[in-house]
């Protein structure tokens, strides 16, 4: 286990309950984070500030990493390259050139990459893949997607742990190459809220948006273009990443609508609009409400022909259209329950799996890095105020 915090806790706490999985070691920067690891497995499990010690244990299959954005490519690369497969939290860039080195390394090593977005691997999402790839939805018109958080936890305003201080924290290392600034227990605990270190609510949230839509609807590619609006609006505290965040994209001819909200809470929800109908997927279930796309009664503009002309056109309509009796259409919506789609654990044990089998994962380092690309074109859409694109020639986005 590489970084034990918020996160890496938990998964740490589900890993160790599945079957054939077991802990070998934990990494930290952070030395409270060794006696939580110790408290969570047991307690004389080996502990490091340094993470290469793990990579170059022998008896370590794999790596579950859980540590902060600005440290994910390093992370990821020197996991492949020391033979290692990797888990590895959401979003899985921290901008598109680390995504493009992430994508090569994992490449080059044929090591298995699963990224953290465990949308992916829930049952309830994969009957919705299964509903749309039926073609319930008819022709995709538009999808949108919404989030919104209203308190301080959920705007990132966490508490540091009492005791942190350079004595028992590697500072220096937890900054990476990001430029030095004096120690901050603030920046330790609230790094989501600065660019330097996060990427805001696209890589926080809408990226569980992203990847749960690419893999319902069978994409594996970045949108091709994204714009962007939204505002430092709620939480004035210092950050420079927006608490609110709404984008508009073309997946090919796709529109895609998405809006993330720190300010006003909404529970997650998406929206599939489709010429047959809508499939709805919420934190409580999955519906689908057909729609018939055809007139349900004669045409209101009727109602502007003279009277004998709007008798006869109302007449031939209900002589054509008027279900006969006892076989009136009745109005269905179908629902699908499931466990916790927020659920890791299912997650964990696709990885675990693939790393036995060698079988290939959905989320894996390109997936990944497509997922991320949607949520940096977020946040450089809405840095300059204006349209941009991913180009493929040059692995970079463009006005
Ligand atoms: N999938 C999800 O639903 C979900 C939820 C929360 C967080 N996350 C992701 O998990 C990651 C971690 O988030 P968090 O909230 O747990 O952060 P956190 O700050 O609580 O924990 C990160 C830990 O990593 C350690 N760390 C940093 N650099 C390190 C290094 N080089 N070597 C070893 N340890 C290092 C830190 O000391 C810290 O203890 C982020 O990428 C975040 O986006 C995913």
């Amino acid at each position: 286990m590489i970084g034990v915090g918020m996160q890496g806790s938990g998964l740490l706490s589900e890993a160790i309950t599945l079957p054939g999985v077991e802990c070998a070691a934990a990494c930290d920067l952070y030395d409270g984070r060794h006696t939580l690891a110790r408290e969570i497995v047991r307690a004389d499990l080996p502990v490091t500030r340094r993470y290469q010690t793990l990579l170059d244990a022998k008896d370590i299959d794999c790596i579950v990493a859980a540590v902060p954005d600005h440290w994910h490519k390093q992370v990821v690369v020197d996991a492949v390259s020391a033979g290692k497969d990797i888990y590895c939290e959401k979003p899985m860039s921290h901008s598109p050139a680390d995504g493009v080195a992430m994508v090569e390394a994992a490449k080059k090593s044929g090591r298995i990459v699963q990224i953290g977005s465990q949308r992916v691997s829930s049952q309830i999402f994969a009957k919705a893949r299964e509903l749309i790839s039926q073609g319930m939805l008819g022709d995709l018109m538009l999808v949108e997607g919404w989030l919104g958080r209203n308190d301080p936890t959920g705007a990132w305003e966490y508490p540091p742990p009492p005791d942190l201080s350079p004595q028992n924290l590697d500072w220096d290392t937890w900054q990476g190459t990001v430029p030095k600034r004096p120690f901050d227990p603030y920046l330790f605990a609230r790094w989501r809220c600065r660019k330097e270190y996060g990427t805001g609510v696209a890589g926080d949230l809408l990226v569980h948006l992203i990847s749960g839509m690419l893999f319902m609807l069978g994409i594996n590619e970045p949108p091709k273009q994204a714009c962007a609006v939204g505002g430092i609006r709620r939480w004035k505290d210092g950050r420079n990443m927006p608490d609110v965040h709404a984008v508009v994209y073309y997946y090919g001819e796709l529109p895609v609508y998405m809006r993330l909200n720190l300010g006003t809470q909404m529970p997650e929800t998406y929206r599939f609009q489709g010429s047959k109908g809508i499939l709805e997927m919420t934190e409580s279930g999955l519906t689908y409400t057909p729609q018939s796309g055809k007139d349900s009664a004669p045409s209101y503009y009727a109602n502007s022909f003279p009277r004998a002309m709007r008798e006869a056109y109302f007449r031939k309509w209900h002589e054509e259209n008027d279900p006969k009796l006892g076989q009136e259409r009745m109005s269905e919506t179908i629902t699908f329950r499931a466990p916790d789609y927020d659920d890791v654990r299912p997650h964990l044990w696709t990885f675990f799996e693939a790393v036995r089998s060698r079988k290939p994962v959905v989320e894996d380092a390109v997936f990944g890095h497509h997922a991320a690309l949607a949520c940096h074109m977020a946040n450089e859409s809405y840095f300059r105020k204006s349209a941009v694109v991913w180009d493929e020639a040059s692995k970079s986005i463009r006005g």
